[in-house]
């Protein structure tokens, strides 16, 4: 098969998944939501990040990390050499809890399989979680964002992380400092692994 036909059908999958989500009624979030907030990237990127779930502006847009966090998020991101062209960004959840609350775990079982088909489909060799929601998903249920953010784990041939979330950075700078330094490791990963 050439390589045509294969990101051809690639594409075709996306296109599929991407269908089955803006319909998707699995939860009682799709009674709320404005927009299903698929994610947004490069589908050819070796990096993932992962954030918790759609804020006001990315359920308004249509797209994650749109507002105050996503544009700190922006800052971090230009500081790493990251942009939409090497990266891949996702939440946990699709549909924006109302009032921002916490997703709870029934969501997350609800909406986790259109995360990791997307995972599948991107085949990362870095996933970097944007904070304790997303890390204890994704890393392990125990995660302490506080003493493991920046510490790095494998499963199979993928890398993973987590740092701050953006909005965590918002409320507290102080925390800021860290993010540099957390970024700096992500981004040295990712040219140890000649993906940047
Ligand atoms: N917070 C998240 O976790 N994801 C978004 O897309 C926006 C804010």
């Amino acid at each position: 098969m050439g390589i045509e036909t294969i990101l051809n059908e690639k594409e075709e999958q996306w296109q599929e998944l991407l269908k089955d989500c803006l319909s998707c009624d699995k939860c009682v979030l799709h009674n709320t939501r404005n927009k299903v907030v698929f994610g947004k990237g490069s589908h050819e990127a070796k990096i993932m990040f992962i954030g918790e779930a759609p804020g006001e502006s990315e359920d308004r847009e249509g797209l994650p990390f749109v507002g105050r966090a996503g544009k700190l998020l922006d800052k971090y991101m230009t500081f790493a050499d990251f942009t939409l062209d090497n990266v891949y960004i996702a939440n946990i959840l699709k549909c924006r809890p109302p009032q921002n609350r916490d997703p709870d775990q029934s969501e997350q079982d609800n909406c986790i399989d259109y995360l990791r088909l997307q995972t599948k489909l991107i085949d990362p060799k870095i996933i970097v979680c944007l904070g304790r929601i997303a890390a204890m998903r994704i890393i392990k249920p125990d995660f302490r964002i506080t003493s493991e953010h920046g510490a790095w784990f494998r499963k199979g041939s993928i890398y993973m992380t987590a740092i701050y979330h953006p909005s965590a950075l918002l409320r507290d700078s102080e925390k800021k400092a860290d993010a540099v330094i957390d970024f700096k490791s992500v981004r040295e990963k990712a040219v140890e692994l000649r993906i940047l």
